[in-house]
């Protein structure tokens, strides 16, 4: 506890048992809530320390973990990227020489349950115990089949004293997509697209370029791409595609505007590449073939692995959304950007299966005629920003709140 902080309090409890009928009542009040003030400020600084690890910590989850001893932070750590330590180890490991003696009267504050298992490194609730920490302070348990609950198990038969739930909902949030992959068994979606003032999301609507060569394939040519938002908006774009583990396309999109779909104007990892072709009509020409990333074309004629490109057969009849849902999870995507286009993106919405929206609305441009964009519904809008002429919307499902594991 903060020195300065506990002489506070002390004052202020002896102040109000003095006058208070019920003083010890309140004496415990007090001393709960400078505690859990306490609680909160490391647990804060668990969750500016986990968030490093965006972008290169999936499939696994964002953690930060402090140890502290007395008023002082003493060892700081985070998971940096999938496959290599977890946060409880490199906070442990960043302690130095001569403060190694505190750890046994230190407390570990942890952003999520330590794990119990083995997988790409050892149990951390083992090298907690080993290390004879007695107190660890938890933000939320993890919902992961092989720890959900072991982990602070493990602890407490070992003697550790444990407490769970501080900031809980903020480390819920923090991990969105980990906690929607392991509690709904399908991966977190954000619906992206950018629109004109009037609603259109593309320049035309059932043009011959939208037309196809009866069952055969696409005809080649590609029509002219409307640029609806800035510079800035698409750079914040790239960067959005950087922290998702997929991006998915529909089957006309893909030709018409024949997309890269990477983070080429954002330092970060571009996301395996998800396109509709359930006919497999698109020409290996367009730049989603070039091999430069991962890239899984969903279609309803074959099953077929060649280095970086997957065919993935789906059934043609059944709601391509839900098996595709049912495919991302046996894959291991734990979260997907729908750029588009209208068609796709409805689907998502009109089967409810989505999390989060994101609407780039050029205001200053107006073309009369067009694709109209999606039409959100069961929304409600919880930010706005302004990037010059675009005005960046964010919605949430109506209602709905971070996936929990209970
Ligand atoms: N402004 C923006 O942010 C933005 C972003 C992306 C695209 N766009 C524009 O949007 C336009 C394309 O939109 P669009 O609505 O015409 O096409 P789309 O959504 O890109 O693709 C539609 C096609 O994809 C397949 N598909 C999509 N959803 C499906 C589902 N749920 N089940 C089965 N198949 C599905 C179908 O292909 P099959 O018919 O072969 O089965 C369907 O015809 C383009 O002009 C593009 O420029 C704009």
């Amino acid at each position: 506890m903060v020195n300065s902080e506990l002489s506070m309090w002390c004052y202020c409890i002896d102040f109000t048992t003095a006058k208070a009928g019920n003083g010890l009542y309140l004496l415990n009040f007090l001393t709960q809530n400078s505690l859990l003030n306490i609680h909160h400020k490391y647990m804060q600084r668990c969750l500016e320390l986990a968030a490093k690890g965006a972008g290169n910590v999936a499939p696994n989850p964002l953690v930060g973990g402090v140890l502290v001893h007395g008023d002082r932070i003493i060892g700081e750590g985070w998971h940096q990227r999938y496959g290599e330590a977890h946060a409880e180890v490199n906070c442990i490991n960043s302690v130095s020489e001569e403060n190694k003696k505190l750890i046994t009267s230190s407390t570990l504050y942890v952003s999520l349950e330590p794990c119990a298992h083995f997988g790409k490194t050892p149990p951390c609730a083992d090298l907690i115990i080993k290390h004879k920490i007695p107190r660890v302070v938890i933000g939320c348990r993890d919902p992961f089949i092989e720890v959900n609950g072991k982990g602070i198990e493990k602890l407490q038969a070992a003697g550790v004293e444990v407490e769970n739930g501080i900031l809980e909902e903020e480390c819920k949030v923090l991990n969105k997509r980990f906690f929607t992959f392991h509690t709904k068994q399908r991966p977190y979606i954000i619906l992206k697209w950018a629109e004109t003032a009037d609603g259109k999301i593309a320049a035309s609507q059932n043009s011959s370029a939208r037309e196809t060569l009866g069952s055969g394939h696409f005809k080649p040519e590609v029509e002219q791409r409307l640029f609806i938002s800035n510079e800035y908006s698409n750079r914040l774009v790239h960067q959005w595609r950087s922290e998702e583990a997929a991006i998915l396309i529909g089957t006309n999109t893909a030709r018409l505007d024949n997309p890269e779909l990477t983070t080429r104007l954002w330092p970060g990892k571009s996301p395996v590449r998800l396109v509709l072709d359930m006919n497999l009509r698109l020409p290996n020409s367009l730049k989603i073939f070039n091999g430069e990333v991962s890239t899984i074309i969903f279609n309803s004629v074959k099953q077929e692995e060649k280095e970086n490109l997957l065919y993935y057969k789906l059934q043609k009849d059944n709601s391509v959304v839900s098996q595709l849902m049912n495919a991302l999870y046996q894959l291991k995507i734990q979260s997907v950007l729908v750029e588009g286009g209208t068609k796709v993106l409805q689907s998502f919405i009109d089967e409810g299966l989505w999390d989060e929206a994101r609407l780039i609305k050029n205001e200053d441009l107006i073309i009369n005629s067009g694709l109209a964009a999606p039409t959100l519904s069961k929304a409600e809008k919880v930010s706005e920003q302004k990037i010059h002429s675009d005005k960046i919307e964010v919605y949430n499902p109506k209602n709905s709140r971070p996936a929990t594991n209970e």
